[in-house]
């Protein structure tokens, strides 16, 4: 069986680390999961005034994280939290009432930064917002990815041998998570 796992980079930055760390999952990740970046580039700010008629670019943006199996947030931390853009995607994708994309979609974080802990507290505040949108997260490996100039090339290869088993094992156990949750709560068309 082949899962579809869409991807959402927390940074807009035309030079994001995060980028560079998702393109180097996706080498990585098993031939079961099927990874596509799902962009959130594009939306306004949220308003509950959309609630009633979506545009069309909040329409496509939902309907990509319904269609996936399973949803990867690969993020930065600002000022120790989420990227306000990524905030603001997942509010878009939550709403309106009672049509919450992320119930019961397999999660999982993960992100770099160049200071020591990682993004440590930016994914723990993610998963707070997930847990409320009651998207089922894998708990462990957690990955908290110091980035160091060369880490990973342009081209998304991993340089030290080290880290790359270590993303390697947590898509491997991503893809476990992944088909556990869905054995226990098929996705509903
Ligand atoms: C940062 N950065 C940062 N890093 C960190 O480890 N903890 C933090 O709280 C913050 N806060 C923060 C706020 C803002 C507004 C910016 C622009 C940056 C630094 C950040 O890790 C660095 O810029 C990364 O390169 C961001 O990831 P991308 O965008 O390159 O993927």
């Amino acid at each position: 069986t082949t899962y579809k796992v869409g991807y959402l980079i927390g940074s807009l930055s035309s030079t994001s680390i995060n980028r560079k760390l998702s393109q180097a999952l996706v080498r990585l990740a098993p031939h079961e999961l099927e990874m596509t970046e799902i962009s959130f580039r594009n939306l306004p700010l949220y308003s509950p005034d959309y609630d009633g008629d979506y545009p069309q670019v909040a329409r496509d943006f939902k309907k990509a994280i319904t269609s996936s199996d399973a949803i990867l947030f690969v993020t930065p931390e600002y000022n120790r939290s989420i990227p306000g853009a990524l905030k603001n995607a997942i509010d878009w994708a939550s709403r309106p009432y009672g049509t919450n994309a992320f119930a019961r979609k397999p999660s999982a974080v993960i992100g770099t930064s160049p200071g020591a802990i990682g993004t440590a507290v930016a994914q723990q505040s993610l998963r707070s917002v997930l847990s409320f949108c009651n998207a089922p997260q894998m708990n462990s490996p957690e990955a908290y990815i110091t980035f160091s100039l060369g880490l990973i090339t342009d081209a998304g290869e991993v340089t030290v041998d080290s880290t790359a088993e270590f993303l390697r094992n947590y898509m491997a156990e991503y893809h476990q998570f992944i088909k556990r949750v869905l054995t226990v709560l098929p996705r509903e068309e």
